[in-house]
């Protein structure tokens, strides 16, 4: 029978109007299935470009959400490995395990996951209903509910001695971050690394350089909070634009630049590449991450320049993370004190007050906004 609960949906996405807080139906979880009553649900970025049409979405309404976790209600037939009562966190991108991605092990460019925002289940058939029409899920998913039906292969099982409001940040934000820095930019003891943009992401990679064993890291955004909260987490230097950064960085590195720089702004505008591509000494690497507005084609950037220079332009999803691994290896490093959860989690909401949430995402007051479910 459907689960009658409530969800945060955008009925004309793209344009702007913010999320409406509703009844909606969530059918039983089918064979690979299982349904998780959540705890708590980061508001992440990815999830505001829906409503400002950055991320274009063919169909509507949509149920927002992507980064939550919970403990499972009901487990579907043929899920194995999870039962009820797991905690758990879910995962933005599912890996199947079988595609040539993840038997390659690169788990965040799997098939399956390249559907998340098809706005169907991965069987193509639809989950939730409103009003009597069916509603698309974010990635799968739709944490902006307090029940979620998600795949098996989007659910990852944790120790039930961390709290479910900090692992929730473990679906996307954390990996995201942490990634960029590791596994995206490889970077290596004693680097000099550059993140523009330290959000709720960026304030990750931040703290994935740190643990990687970069000497220099140096934070850019504009508001003063967010460098602050980032030189808590590991930057050893902040900067408040990319003049400020650039001459900082030439200074720190006698004019060799940084070995790695990461895009995390909020948006991936094409005018920020060209800076960002000064900011990456000879050889160096420049790691994008931020979602750029989808029609946008063109980026400055002088290409002669990177040529030249023989510098590396890498785009990054999920931070080229493989969730099975790094999901428990993250959450090990928080146990032990060496990654920082609790600072991220800057103000809690109701479901009801997500429209305020992200208001607060927009003004720079919070690092991450996290829903709390009852
Ligand atoms: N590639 C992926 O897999 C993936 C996953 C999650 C999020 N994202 C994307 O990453 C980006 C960041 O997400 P978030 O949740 O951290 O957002 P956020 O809003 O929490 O943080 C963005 C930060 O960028 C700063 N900023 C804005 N313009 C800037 C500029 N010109 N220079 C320097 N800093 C600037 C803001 O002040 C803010 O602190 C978004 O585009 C999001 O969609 C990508
Ligand atoms: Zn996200
Ligand atoms: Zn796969």
């Amino acid at each position: 029978m459907a689960l009658k609960t409530k969800g945060a949906l955008l009925w004309e996405p793209g344009t702007r109007s913010g999320w409406t807080v509703e009844e909606i139906e969530l059918d039983p979880p089918k064979p690979e299935e299982v349904l998780i009553k959540l705890a708590a649900s980061g508001l992440c970025h990815s999830d505001a470009h829906l409503d400002t049409g950055d991320i274009p979405l063919p169909w509507a309404p949509v149920l927002g959400g992507h980064e939550g976790a919970g403990v499972i209600q009901e487990v579907g037939s043929e899920v194995h490995g999870l039962e009820v009562g797991d905690h758990v966190v879910t995962t933005f991108l599912p890996s199947c395990g079988t595609c040539r991605w993840c038997s390659a092990g690169m788990c965040s460019l799997c098939d399956v996951g390249a559907g998340v925002l098809g706005g169907k289940a991965p069987d193509g058939t639809n989950r939730i209903h409103a009003r009597g029409k069916p509603v698309g899920a974010m990635s799968f998913l739709g944490t902006f509910a307090p029940y979620v039906v998600a795949p098996r292969t989007a659910v990852i099982k944790i120790d039930r001695d961390i709290p479910l409001e900090k692992a929730a940040l473990i679906g996307c934000g954390v990996p995201t971050g942490w990634g960029s820095a590791v596994h995206a930019a490889g970077t290596e003891v004693g680097d000099t690394v550059v993140v523009v943009g330290t959000g709720g992401v960026g304030v990750n990679a931040v703290q994935g350089a740190r643990l990687a064993g970069a000497s220099v890291i140096v934070a850019v955004d504009p508001v003063p909070f967010k460098r602050e909260t980032a030189e808590r987490l590991g930057a050893t230097h902040s900067a408040k634009d990319f003049d400020e950064a650039t001459e900082l960085v030439r200074t720190l590195t006698k004019g060799v630049m940084a070995d790695r720089v990461i895009l995390t702004a909020g948006v991936g505008y094409g005018n920020l590449v060209g800076p960002c591509g000064v900011l990456t000494r000879k050889g160096g690497t420049l790691v994008v991450t931020s979602a750029a507005p989808a029609l946008q084609e063109h980026i400055d950037l002088n290409l002669l320049d990177f040529v030249m220079s023989g510098k590396r332009l890498q785009g990054s999803l999920y931070g080229t993370c493989n969730a099975r691994v790094d999901v428990p290896k993250l959450l090990g490093l928080y146990k032990r004190g060496d990654l920082r959860l609790d600072e991220l989690l800057t103000r809690t909401y109701a479901l009801e007050e997500i429209n305020q949430g992200f208001a607060d995402m927009d003004a720079g007051r919070n690092i991450r906004g996290v829903i709390i479910y009852d």
